[in-house]
């Protein structure tokens, strides 16, 4: 089991991995542009290679921006030359419904030995398909899946059933940690892993009754000298 950063922001993630604590890091379209990426696929190229040689062996998942099979296949290829840690992130179908990524998912496992993250799932039924399609990794949006009214710790229990019962290779990351109580909460309900921005990974680790403790056992070594 195992925590993974959400996020393109080099500075925490080196934060992170001096802490050890950390043993992965995904990345999206939508935090890199949050981080302030611009210039197009050359910055991406220049970021992402940087997070991949700072993490090394450690995964890094990089997203494609494209939502046609042949530019998906072609950008994943590309992204998997710039280091060999790097998977890649396919959405399980476009914004209409379109089903082929999911072909363009399998052909990358099978015919071009790359490490696809099959992303944006909100339930075990997609889950099982990304899985059955190949993929090494199949993320569920935790909290999404929680705002629509439905229950992520329920839809990771099925897909961790279901996976272990076909014995399947995919391994299961929760995405979208809104509480740090989901942490620990989606890991029990059978996650490998749950990936967390870096603001909520600091408060995993904080908290307002060990500083008080702490704050006891300094002042107690001050007094006793
Ligand atoms: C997971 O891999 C995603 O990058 C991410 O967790 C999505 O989170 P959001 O729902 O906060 O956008």
């Amino acid at each position: 089991m195992a925590i993974f950063l959400d996020t393109g922001n080099i500075a925490e993630i080196k934060r992170f991995l001096r802490m050890g604590v950390i043993r992965g890091v995904t990345t999206n379209p939508t935090i890199l542009r949050r981080e302030g990426l611009s210039g197009g696929g050359k910055a991406l190229k220049k970021l992402e290679t940087a997070i991949a040689r700072l993490i090394h062996p450690l995964p890094l998942s990089v997203e494609v921006t494209s939502n046609r099979r042949e530019e998906m296949v072609s950008q994943a290829r590309e992204f998997a030359s710039w280091a060999e840690n790097i998977n890649v992130k396919i959405p399980i179908h476009g914004p209409e419904g379109e089903p082929e990524n999911l072909e363009a998912a399998h052909l990358l496992e099978t015919k071009h030995n790359i490490r696809v993250n099959v992303t944006a799932l909100m339930s075990a039924q997609q889950g099982i398909l990304a899985a059955l399609s190949g993929a090494t990794y199949v993320s569920l949006f935790g909290g999404r899946i929680n705002d629509l009214g439905h229950d992520a710790s329920g839809e990771i229990a099925d897909l961790r059933s279901l996976l272990d019962r076909l014995e399947l290779k995919a391994k299961i990351i929760v995405g979208s940690t809104r509480e740090v109580a989901n942490v620990v909460d989606w890991l029990a309900s059978g996650a490998d892993i749950v990936t967390v921005t870096p603001s909520l990974l600091e408060k995993m680790i904080v908290h307002p009754y060990t500083k008080e403790t702490v704050r006891m056992f300094l002042e107690d070594a001050r007094k006793s000298q």
